[in-house]
């Protein structure tokens, strides 16, 4: 389901991870799965989660995996590791770079030429601590990375998913956070919206690490979209959060000292990149079309409510256990900024037949 019928989230960020990390939901059986004559392609996939997913995907049988990532030596690796843990299936490397429209394109291109695409999941993301204007978009990094390359490529990749998926709807899960549910998100007043994440002024490690958790919601809204545009039938559409993960590459770039001051904490707390696979697994496979339009952490549908202009039925939930979305999401100000955003987004993508065709 996707809805809007859970209450706007109570909790705060720490409260929501503590409660996410310390005393997880169980994790769902895997065991009744088996991905034989399916073809998946994961974002990310040379190093940490997306590495643990693509090894997780293929010890449930799939038989054909392309590892999306933009190093060549570490995508190449990757792959040849892969193939010899599990020599049955097919595993190529193919190059993709999120800082390029291009790459984005050409890539999806490719997956078009496929003869069937069943899953993909876009796991790819960064956490940069530093400013960097993307030198042929002018988009700071990260909402390029994170945001609107990563909407191109779901953009791209839906009508692929929609025509050759071959063992019913296509699937499609983007990877967000649940740092997205309680981000203060100082960019929603401005309009047009896009311009305003290019500003360098008054920029911080703390304004840095707040773009990200931004990026992250940025997602869940275009996740909404999609799911009013896309039916659960064609494609399934999901966002999952693996959860608070030690031993991949995401906070490298955070500054030393944070690094240190989080580490009692990050022990404590943080789970490993397999147990992030988990979840995504848990999202793109077995989850089914009550998942669409839905985001889901700590193994929970964490749902959007629906709304009358957006004329979705509502299903029914219980909220028992459920994290709900940022609160922004619930009221007449955030449909405003979504719509808002989704313009601008389809505009800078230059993805006007999809709206069209929606
Ligand atoms: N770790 C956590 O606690 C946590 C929590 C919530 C959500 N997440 C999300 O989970 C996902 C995976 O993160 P992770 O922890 O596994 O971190 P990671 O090890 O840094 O993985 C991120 C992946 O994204 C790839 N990537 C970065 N920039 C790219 C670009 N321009 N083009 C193509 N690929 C690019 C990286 O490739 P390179 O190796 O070439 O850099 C890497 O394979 C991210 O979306 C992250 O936001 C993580």
């Amino acid at each position: 389901m996707g809805s809007i019928s859970l209450p706007s989230p109570q909790t705060t960020f720490l409260q929501t991870l503590l409660r996410h990390q310390l005393l997880p939901s169980a994790k769902p059986s895997l065991d009744s799965i088996s991905l034989i004559g399916r073809t998946a392609v994961i974002t990310g996939g040379s190093t940490g989660i997306g590495l643990a997913c693509a090894k997780l995907l293929l010890s449930l049988q799939l038989p054909h995996l392309i590892i999306a990532a933009r190093s060549s030596e570490k995508g190449t690796k990757a792959a040849s590791d892969l193939g010899e843990l599990y020599p049955k299936a097919e595993v190529e490397f193919w190059c993709l770079d999120l800082n390029s429209y291009e790459s984005v394109r050409l890539f999806a291109r490719k997956c078009a030429s496929l003869s069937s695409l069943d899953i993909a999941i876009l796991n790819a993301g960064i956490m940069k601590n530093q400013f960097h204007a993307n030198v042929s978009t002018g988009h700071e990094e990260t909402f390029q990375v994170n945001y609107l390359s990563t909407a191109l490529l779901a953009i791209l990749l839906i009508p692929v998913l929609k025509s050759n998926s071959r063992h019913g709807p296509g699937r499609l899960t983007i990877v967000s956070s649940v740092a997205a549910v309680t981000t203060d998100f100082p960019e929603k007043d401005f309009v047009p919206i896009i311009p305003r994440f290019d500003r360098q002024d008054n920029w911080s490690s703390a304004v840095a690490k707040q773009r990200y958790d931004v990026t992250k919601l940025l997602l869940l809204m275009l996740l909404f979209k999609l799911s009013c545009v896309v039916k659960a039938e064609d494609v399934i559409i999901n966002a999952v959060d693996p959860g608070f993960t030690l031993g991949t590459n995401l906070f490298c770039d955070i500054p030393l000292a944070l690094k240190v001051s989080m580490w009692p904490l990050a022990k404590l707390m943080a789970t490993s990149p397999e147990k992030g696979a988990w979840t995504y697994v848990d999202a793109c496979i077995l989850r089914g079309a009550e998942s669409h339009g839905s985001f889901l952490s700590d193994w929970q549908v964490n749902a959007y409510v629906s709304n009358s202009k957006m004329n979705r039925a509502i299903m029914p939930v219980s909220s028992a256990d459920h994290t709900s979305f940022h609160p922004i999401m619930y009221t007449p100000e955030g449909e405003s900024v979504m719509d808002r955003l989704w313009e601008e987004t389809i505009n800078e993508l230059k993805c006007d037949e999809f709206e069209k065709s929606g």
